[in-house]
């Protein structure tokens, strides 16, 4: 039930919701109605575009939202934003509040997602705690597969090795970087864009954790070892089995403080012209 509501008092009949629908199913009939509900992605955007406040939908009323009215951050401030967020690798050990993290996870789930489909599950570990304990299984678990020679001939074995040293020989957690909280997330594999709605989740994650002073890290080292090498972990941590796993990352209150962004190499760009016959002109 789509629960597609115009109201007539104020629906000035102009037309944005029709034009602007992705799959072209509303219509004015003198007032929008949709034609043909089954084609609807849920995306709200006749909601969200319409000037009069006119229109629900999904039972979700427009003066419930938020107005944009000029309430984005400034094109400078995204910007420091991307060049100042960093990779932190040392944590206060500390864990957040559970409200802090739903709030967080609320907003990421605002992220898009491939035909809209919503479907990206964030399973976090909740508090320090229990990251400790399964920091324990991990590193007891990576123990083992070395001492067995399990995966010997797996370069990623070669880099987890060194991880183990450097945790027993010096108390250096490479792995988890002392950080309180993991973050994974999943996706059902037959959705349409599992993987890509995985990242881009996790991107506007890192971003937004930034911008609320908190610290996170991509972790490959945890996405091997928790989903590749050892799925048991994956069950244990209860990623449904139909799901793939995007991407793991740690986070939480930094023990650093980065004070300026830094400069990148400029990585390629390529502005293009299409002509007609060989395209860009490159064989
Ligand atoms: C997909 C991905 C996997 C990563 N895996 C790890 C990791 O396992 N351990 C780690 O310390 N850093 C990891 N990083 C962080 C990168 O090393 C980091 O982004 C890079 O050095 C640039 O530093 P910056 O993020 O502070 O700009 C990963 C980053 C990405 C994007």
């Amino acid at each position: 039930m789509l629960k597609f509501l115009v109201d007539h008092a104020r629906c000035t009949q102009c037309g944005l919701c029709a034009t602007d629908c992705p799959a072209r199913i509303i219509e004015l009939d003198d007032y929008p109605t949709i034609v043909n509900p089954d084609a609807c992605i849920r995306c709200q955007h006749c909601l969200a575009i319409c000037p009069t406040e006119a229109i629900s939908i999904l039972g979700n009323d427009p003066e419930n939202e938020l107005p944009i009215n000029n309430a984005f951050p400034s094109p400078q401030q995204m910007a420091t934003l991307i060049r100042g967020r960093r990779s932190t690798r040392q944590y206060l050990d500390e864990s957040l509040p559970i409200d802090v993290i739903e709030d967080l996870l609320t907003t990421v789930h605002h992220a898009p997602t491939g035909v809209n489909a919503q479907q990206v599950l964030l399973t976090v570990v909740k508090n320090r705690q229990s990251v400790h304990t399964l920091r324990e299984a991990v590193y007891t678990r990576l123990v083992q597969a070395i001492r067995d020679g399990e995966n010997n001939d797996d370069m990623r074995m070669e880099v987890l090795g060194w991880a183990i040293k450097m945790w027993t020989k010096e108390g250096a957690d490479v792995l988890f970087r002392g950080a309180p909280h993991v973050l994974i997330a999943s996706a059902p594999q037959n959705c349409p864009t599992p993987l890509p709605d995985c990242f881009i989740s996790l991107s506007y994650f890192e971003l937004l954790a930034a911008s609320a002073g908190l610290g996170s890290l991509w972790n490959g080292m945890l996405k091997w070892t928790l989903d590749e090498l050892f799925p048991e972990f994956r069950d244990r941590l209860g990623i449904p089995r139909d799901h793939l796993v995007g991407y793991v990352m740690v986070f939480g209150k930094p023990a650093v403080k980065y004070m300026r962004t830094v400069s990148r190499t400029p990585g390629p760009i390529r502005i293009i012209d299409w002509k007609e016959g060989n395209g860009t002109g490159n064989s």
